[in-house]
């Protein structure tokens, strides 16, 4: 492939990489990796531009910034035509719209290059940029926009019907990125419009703790609420894609994540690009084929993905990677959701790689509890706290609990990423916070090496008959049963066990959910991890419901099984 030679630059003198962890992770303070930033020296913030135009002005002016490819298309951008294009992005929106410094921008497509140098172009005018799935029908847009009173947006053709313009008083302009688009005085062509701009631009200059990304997501009540990060988590972006995803100047970077959710900005966008590196964007669905080929054909070095991704290529078989080289992946990462010890040993064999996990969420921006350098991996558990980060299992009223207890995940306030504000809601933001420690809403125990263990979202610990079930170890276990593909557990109330574990399991191809098969996957988990632990009910699925980012929705699960509504579902995959 032609747009694929590699552009290979060793690494140099004076810059970081992972052989001086040790070295840097002592006595490590944020601050330390604030020199690397143009604005150490210029006083002059934006993201975009210590993504893009600091490498593009840079020895890697010719080094490819993105590689992406779907079933139509297949290009390459160099650092210098990412800062060419982002800056005629930006040059579009300025020229079509008022949109200025602090406006709300929402991104409403597809993955495609188009969506890139909108979101940069969008940061590089100052705007505060709002991804969204392209899956999101129009009440989950609509709420999103009106909740921000967004200014603008940018869509494509397919998806303009879900944008309900006309509910929306402060949506001044769509941006639609198509062939031939008809404009009126609120649609613009995108495409048209970006033949026409300069690639030159004057970068709106910002302040550290001015907005960059608005990120919606849904907890287990009430409406998505937006979680707003600033330009400053970029300290934390730049520091973290080096320890955790371990980036080197020579790799290809492939985070399979879309922009709609926190791992494909924080770590498919601005983790990578400040430390200019090469990025594989794959467009277009999953496929296990697509994946392994791409993964053949751009030598990806690291790759960062979620488990519910590798349970699929696992469940795809393992024959199936015996066509491929993959001989390139030398770092693999998951995240999003509990990586069971199964998928970690299926890694080791088929890729012989391990599988590193790491826990963060939309509300930290950046990674915080990780399998990081070259660590120890004790399978099932999430990792360390990173350097900088201080975790710890607090009680309800935030007291520090003492190894192996069981409690509220939290982390010492004052991080570079994390959220700054829940758009329009103070309330719900200082309801994260007890005294110095936000609270993730996690529970999980840390061990006497410091090591995280994830048993659920504080609300899904099943009490039965008096003993607390993590349904993440019940769901781990059942998983490994030859006949499971997925799982979900809830606790069923039951008048005499205070609660019941009831499993939600798919099957593999090949398999006949019948009653035999129900009692030996109980006795499965009875043998492999405890009686009291082994599911009394079992029902057969053809598929569970997931977030996007991967997560079985138990909460969906349980309002089936009381009969309840089952609250947004906006999130929801599909
Ligand atoms: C929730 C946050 C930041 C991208 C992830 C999705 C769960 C996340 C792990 C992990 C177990 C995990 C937690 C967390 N989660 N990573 N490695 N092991 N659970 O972000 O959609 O904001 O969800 O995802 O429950 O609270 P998100």
């Amino acid at each position: 492939m032609a747009t694929m030679e590699k552009n290979i630059i060793p690494v140099r003198e004076g810059d970081f990489n992972l052989a001086d962890y040790e070295k840097t992770a002592k006595d490590f303070k944020w601050e330390d990796a604030e020199r690397e930033f143009d604005w150490y020296t210029t006083g002059k913030v934006n993201i975009a531009h210590e993504a893009v135009d600091r490498h593009a002005d840079s020895y890697r002016k010719n080094k490819v910034a993105l590689y992406y490819r779907d079933a139509n298309r297949s290009e390459a951008y160099t650092y210098d035509q990412m800062k060419r294009m982002t800056n005629k992005a930006a040059n579009v929106l300025k020229a079509n719209s008022t949109l200025e410094k602090g406006d709300r921008l929402f991104i409403f497509m597809p993955r495609s290059p188009e969506l890139y140098f909108a979101l940069l172009g969008g940061l590089k005018l100052g705007t505060i940029v709002g991804p969204l799935f392209e899956a999101f029908m129009e009440g989950a847009v609509y709420d999103r926009l009106d909740d921000s009173e967004a200014k603008a947006i940018i869509t494509t053709p397919e998806l303009l019907d879900r944008v309900p313009a006309d509910r929306l008083p402060k949506l001044e302009k769509i941006f639609v990125v198509g062939e031939n688009v008809e404009e009126t005085d609120k649609i613009v062509d995108f495409n048209k419009r970006m033949k026409e701009a300069s690639h030159h631009f004057e970068t709106v200059w910002l302040d550290k703790e001015d907005g960059s990304v608005l990120h919606y997501t849904s907890g287990s009540t009430g409406r998505p609420k937006g979680v707003m990060h600033v330009q400053y988590a970029m300290v934390q972006q730049l520091q973290t894609a080096r320890w955790v995803l371990d980036l080197k100047e020579e790799d290809i970077y492939w985070c399979t994540a879309d922009p709609g959710w926190v791992t494909g900005t924080a770590y498919g966008i601005f983790g990578p690009m400040l430390n200019g590196a090469t990025s594989l964007i794959l467009g277009g669905r999953f496929r296990t084929e697509d994946w392994y080929q791409a993964i053949e054909d751009y030598g990806v070095t690291v790759w960062y993905s979620a488990p519910t991704a590798f349970r699929m290529l696992m469940g795809a078989g393992n024959a199936l990677i015996n066509e491929y080289d993959l001989s390139t992946l030398r770092h693999v990462l998951s995240v999003g959701e509990p990586l069971n010890p199964e998928v970690v040993k299926w890694g080791l064999e088929v890729f012989d790689r391990r599988i590193h996990d790491t826990w963060w969420m939309t509300e930290t921006g950046g990674h915080m509890i990780c399998n990081y350098g070259s660590m120890p991996i004790k399978p099932g558990s999430m990792g360390k706290a990173v350097p900088g980060i201080e975790a710890a299992i607090v009680d309800d009223r935030g007291n520090v609990l003492p190894p192996n207890s069981m409690g509220n995940l939290a982390l010492r306030k004052g991080w570079p990423a994390m959220m700054r504000k829940i758009w329009n809601n103070l309330e719900k933001y200082d309801s994260y916070f007890i005294g110095d420690w936000y609270v993730s809403g996690d529970s999980a125990y840390m061990d006497e090496d410091g090591y995280f263990w994830f048993q659920g979202r504080v609300d899904d610990v099943i009490m039965t008959s008096g003993e607390r079930v993590g349904p993440f170890e019940v769901e781990s276990k059942l998983l490994e049963h030859p006949a499971i593909v997925e799982a979900g557990v809830i606790g069923k109330p039951d008048p005499v066990r205070g609660e019941i574990i009831k499993a939600f399991v798919a099957l593999h191809e090949g398999y006949e959910p019948t009653d035999e098969l129900k009692e030996d996957i109980r006795q499965f988990v009875k043998k492999g991890l405890a009686a009291h632990a082994a599911p009394r009910e079992i029902e057969f699925k053809d598929k569970l419901p997931k977030t996007r980012s991967g997560k079985i929705m138990r909460r969906v699960l349980k309002a089936w099984e009381l009969d309840l509504p089952t609250g947004d579902l906006s999130t929801m995959e599909d």
